[in-house]
C-alpha cells in the first residue's frame, strides 16, 4: 500500500500546512507533498511501508520504529523532525539498507532492499545514494576536489576522467575557488558543501543526511538548506534530512514529524523558510 498523506479539509483553516497522520483523508486537495515543479508529479522514489524496527540489546528490546509509512516523489527535499530518541536516525539508516527493518518494506526507486544480497546493496547504495554527515567526513589529507573525487578514487577511476564533474560539482555548491583546499583550510559550512557535492559525485537518487548542520553557525545552516533546497528542486534529487531545527526544515517540502517510532502528521512549508509555520506545527502534532 501507497501511503500519500494528506490535509483532512476539516483542519486546513486551522493551521495551513499541517496533517495529522490519522486522519489522513484522500479527498482533501491540499496537494501536500508538492513542493518543487518534480516534486509534484514524479515517480515515488521511496516508499517506507508500515516499517517496525527493533533493537535488541542485553537481554531488553528498543522499539525505535513502530510502523512507519511514508512515500517521497522524485525531487522532493523531506525533512524528517522529532524528539530525541524518537526513531529519526534509525530511519534514515533503514532507508540507507545499513541495518534490516524488523518488518515491513523499504523500496528505493523499485527495488526492495531486503531483497537484495549484502553485495548488492553494497553496490545499490555506492551507485544511488549519497549520505551526509553531521562531521562532514572529509578526508583531512585530501583537497577538496580530491575529496569531491573519492567515490571515483576507490572505484579505481583516475582522478583525470573524474576532473570535469568534480569542477561542475564544485561550481554548484560555490566552491570553485577553493578546490585546492584542504579541509582544515575550510570553514565548516564550505566543508559541508564539499561534502555535498562528493554526496553527488555518482548521480544518486536519493540523498540521506542526519543533522547536516548540527556543527554550523545559522549563516553557514542557511547555505547548507538553500542548496539541499536547490539540488532537490533543480537536479530532481529526492533529500531526507534529519534536523532539529524548524528553521531548516522550513527549507523542506514536507517536514515529516515522528514520535515515539511513530509519523504523526507532516508539515508542508513548501520551501517557503517559514520557520514560525514549522515551529508551531511541530509543537502542535509532537509537543
Ligand atoms: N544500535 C542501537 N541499539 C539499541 N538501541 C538503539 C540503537 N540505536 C538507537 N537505539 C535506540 O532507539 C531509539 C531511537 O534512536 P534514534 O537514534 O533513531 O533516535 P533519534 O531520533 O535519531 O535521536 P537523536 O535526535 O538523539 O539523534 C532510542 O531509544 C535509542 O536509544
Ligand atoms: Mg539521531
Amino acid at each position: 500500500m501507497m501511503t500519500e498523506l494528506r490535509q483532512p479539509a476539516d483542519e486546513r483553516g486551522a493551521n495551513p500546512g499541517t496533517v495529522r497522520a490519522p486522519e489522513a483523508d484522500p479527498r482533501a486537495k491540499d496537494g501536500g507533498e508538492t513542493g518543487g515543479a518534480a516534486a509534484a508529479d514524479g515517480p515515488v522514489v521511496v516508499e517506507v511501508q508500515d516499517v517496525h524496527k527493533e533493537y535488541h540489546t542485553s537481554g531488553h528490546v528498543v522499539q525505535a520504529l513502530r510502523g512507519v509509512s511514508v512515500s517521497i516523489r522524485r525531487g522532493t527535499f523531506a525533512a524528517i523532525m522529532g524528539a530525541s530518541g524518537s526513531g529519526k536516525s534509525t530511519l534514515l539508516h533503514l532507508l540507507g539498507g545499513l541495518t534490516p527493518a524488523t518488518r515491513g518494506r523499504i523500496v528505493i526507486e523499485g527495488h526492495d532492499l531486503a531483497r537484495m544480497t549484502d553485495r548488492q546493496r553494497t553496490h545499490f547504495r555506492r551507485r544511488r545514494m549519497g549520505v551526509i554527515f553531521q562531521d562532514y567526513n572529509l578526508l583531512s589529507t585530501l583537497t577538496a576536489a580530491e575529496n569531491v573525487a573519492l567515490p571515483h578514487l576507490v572505484d579505481g577511476n583516475s582522478a583525470r576522467r573524474s576532473a570535469g564533474r568534480v569542477a561542475e560539482l564544485l561550481a554548484l555548491v560555490h566552491l570553485s575557488h577553493r578546490a585546492d583546499h584542504r579541509p582544515d583550510a575550510m570553514s565548516g559550512g564550505e566543508q559541508q558543501r564539499v561534502a555535498i557535492a562528493r554526496a553527488l559525485l555518482n548521480d544518486p537518487a536519493i540523498v540521506l543526511a542526519d543533522e547536516p548542520t548540527g556543527n554550523l553557525d545559522s549563516t553557514q545552516s542557511f547555505e547548507i538548506w538553500r542548496l539541499m533546497q536547490r539540488v532537490a528542486h533543480e537536479q530532481g534529487k529526492t533529500i531526507v534530512m534529519v534536523t532539529h531545527e524548524a528553521a531548516g526544515a522550513a527549507f523542506a517540502d514536507r517536514v515529516i514529524v515522528i514520535k515515539d517510532g511513530v509519523v504523526v502528521g507532516e508539515l508542508h512549508p513548501k520551501g517557503s523558510g517559514d520557520a514560525a509555520l514549522v515551529a508551531t506545527g511541530y509543537q502542535e502534532l509532537a509537543g
